[in-house]
């Protein structure tokens, strides 16, 4: 089936703050990289061309300057204004005219992932309704944590539980249906005047249409929502990066690698690129 992704790079990170007094969270460094090219090199890995950028009214500029149309990359970027943060699942009410006929991808723009994604494309070719992920961390109290049972089968979602019904936190990351907008419209706004992404998924559970993959401890996976969290993406990436000499998430180098663009192509847009060592690394890819 067709996939369309989408990238979360709205919010208000509140978390952030100073540093977010004047960016999006979103565009702020980790390591060598604005964060979003994070998430975005997830969905390329994943072999999804057609992307859908929602962000905010003052932000969305900022991401067409970063990224422009995708079409160096092999790949189409759209964008969206959300006009303020009502929650995740807006995503697939604002992505309505995107989403289509297609199952969507949904990552939200902090969140890290690093390591082979076999999990992640099988799960989108087996995906019939919803498709969550499990990942086991040791305080999963400020996420949405899943609890299932031997066979797989999901008992409970809960976000931010004080106390949790297993160590299973789920990432930001989540696959679904076209019946998905539908049902982000039909859901209620929580206390905190959001829609929940949480409540999404337990409308397909109702139905009998949720699965959760666990995602193993060979993935790495980060967020970046406070100062610390970021500072360890950082150094993450940093130590990974120098020990291997290959650059996570350089969106060129994936282009070239999944096919997107011809290596005329790929040379092309990295002869545009400013002196400075992300183009030196890009050249040495095809030297
Ligand atoms: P959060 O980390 O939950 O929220 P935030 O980014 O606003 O940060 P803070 O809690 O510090 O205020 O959001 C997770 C991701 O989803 C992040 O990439 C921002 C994005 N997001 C939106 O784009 N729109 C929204 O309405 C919400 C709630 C989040």
């Amino acid at each position: 089936m067709n996939t369309k992704g989408i990238i979360l790079a709205g919010g208000s990170g509140t978390r952030l703050y100073p540093m977010t007094a004047v960016f999006s969270k979103q565009l702020q460094p980790v390591y060598d990289k604005p964060m979003i090219y994070y998430p975005l090199a997830i969905l390329m890995l994943a072999g999804i061309r057609d992307i859908l950028i929602i962000s905010t009214a003052e932000d969305t500029p900022n991401y067409k300057k970063l990224l422009g149309d995708g079409s160096n990359w092999g790949i189409n970027l759209n964008y969206v204004i959300q006009s303020k943060p009502g929650g995740i699942a807006e995503a697939f009410i604002y992505g309505e005219e995107f989403i289509g006929n297609s199952q969507v991808l949904l990552i939200l723009g902090d969140n890290i992932f690093y390591g082979k994604l076999d999990f992640l494309r099988n799960a989108l070719g087996q995906n019939k309704g919803g498709t969550i992920f499990g990942y086991s961390i040791n305080n999963p109290s400020s996420y949405g944590v899943v609890e299932f049972d031997d066979a797989g089968n999901v008992l409970s979602i809960e976000e931010k539980p004080k106390q949790p019904k297993s160590n299973y936190a789920i990432p930001g990351l989540y696959i679904f249906t076209n019946d998905v907008v539908a049902i982000a419209k039909n859901i209620e706004r929580s206390p905190r005047g959001e829609l929940e992404i949480t409540d999404v998924q337990k409308e397909y559970l109702k139905m009998n249409m949720l699965k959760v993959e666990l995602i193993g401890r060979g993935i790495a996976w980060l967020d970046t929502g406070t100062p610390e969290s970021m500072m360890e993406a950082s150094t993450f990436i940093h130590a990974i990066e120098k020990r291997q000499g290959h650059k996570i998430a350089c969106l060129e180098e994936i282009a070239l690698e999944m096919g997107f663009i011809t290596k005329e192509q790929y040379i092309a847009t990295v002869n545009q690129l400013p002196n400075c060592s992300y183009k030196d690394y890009c050249l040495g890819v095809v030297g």
